[in-house]
């Protein structure tokens, strides 16, 4: 079972954001995808979730074609993204907010609450249900916005940069946060992270975009050790190789 983008390319007028990017993401598995700002890390994304119509190429979820389905259809097929610098509704409770994405796929109110309990317990924020999301830390709000997404039963999450501004104990709760929507739930994870330490300890796999091209797919290890990789990316991000 995977989510598979292959051949992807996307151009807006003369800049090609993506050339020919092929992607596989299992069940199960946390896929890093890493590179420097404009790499076209949420192009594919946006690609993936229906939000963009890519110039050419295809996107399957467990053999079944994507192409020319919206947002909404994609992720009742289970295939859901979170957007990058994404807010919560500071006037609504924890909860309603965590209801929201249910909701909007089309499950009852009753099946939303079921499963908004179900993903803030997992997440460790069953005793906020209640609050206004007003008064979450930062961290919280982050991990509200992954409850959220996890409302809308995925098999395949796309997360856009999930632990932007969080600080270390922040960015420790959330890997637990990743860990478990792969370990518990099964799902296939990718995420888009610019902290190079949370993301070779996080994930299975990393794939590398430089400028809308794949550099290279492996594990974190051969990924570190690539000298192209040292060269264009994480040279300049600086201090993460061993
Ligand atoms: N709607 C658009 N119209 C024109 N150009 C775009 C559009 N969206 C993205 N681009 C360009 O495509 C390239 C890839 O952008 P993208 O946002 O996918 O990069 P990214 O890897 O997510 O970067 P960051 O790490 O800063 O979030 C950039 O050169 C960007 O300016
Ligand atoms: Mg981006």
């Amino acid at each position: 079972m995977s989510l598979n983008a292959d051949n992807i390319t996307m151009a807006f007028g003369a800049l090609v954001a993506l050339r020919d990017i092929t992607l596989n993401l299992d069940q199960g598995e946390i896929l890093g995808l890493i590179g420097p700002n404009g790499a076209g890390k949420t192009t594919v994304v946006n690609i993936i979730s229906g939000f963009q119509r890519m110039s050419s190429g295809a996107v399957s979820v467990d053999g079944r074609p994507l192409d020319g389905l919206s947002p909404q259809a994609r992720s009742r097929n289970g295939v859901v993204r979170t957007f990058q610098g994404a807010r919560i509704f500071s006037s609504m409770t924890v909860l309603e907010n965590a209801k929201v994405g249910a909701l909007a796929q089309g499950a009852s109110d009753r099946e939303a609450e079921d499963r908004a309990h179900a993903a803030l317990s997992r997440l460790g924020l069953r005793d906020l249900a209640g609050l206004p999301a007003s008064r979450l830390t930062y961290g919280q709000e982050r991990e509200l916005d992954l409850v959220r997404a996890l409302c809308t039963g995925p098999r395949y999450l796309l997360l856009d940069e999930p632990a932007a501004g969080m600080n270390e104990s922040e960015t420790a709760s959330l890997k637990k946060a990743v860990r478990a929507i792969r370990d518990d739930f099964g799902i296939g994870v990718m995420l888009i992270e610019h902290d190079m330490s949370l993301v070779m300890s996080l994930c299975d796999r990393v794939q590398v975009l430089v400028k809308g091209e794949t550099l290279t797919v492996g594990r974190p290890a051969e990924v570190q050790r690539n000298k192209d990789v040292l060269a264009s990316y994480l040279g300049s991000a600086g201090g993460v190789v061993a």
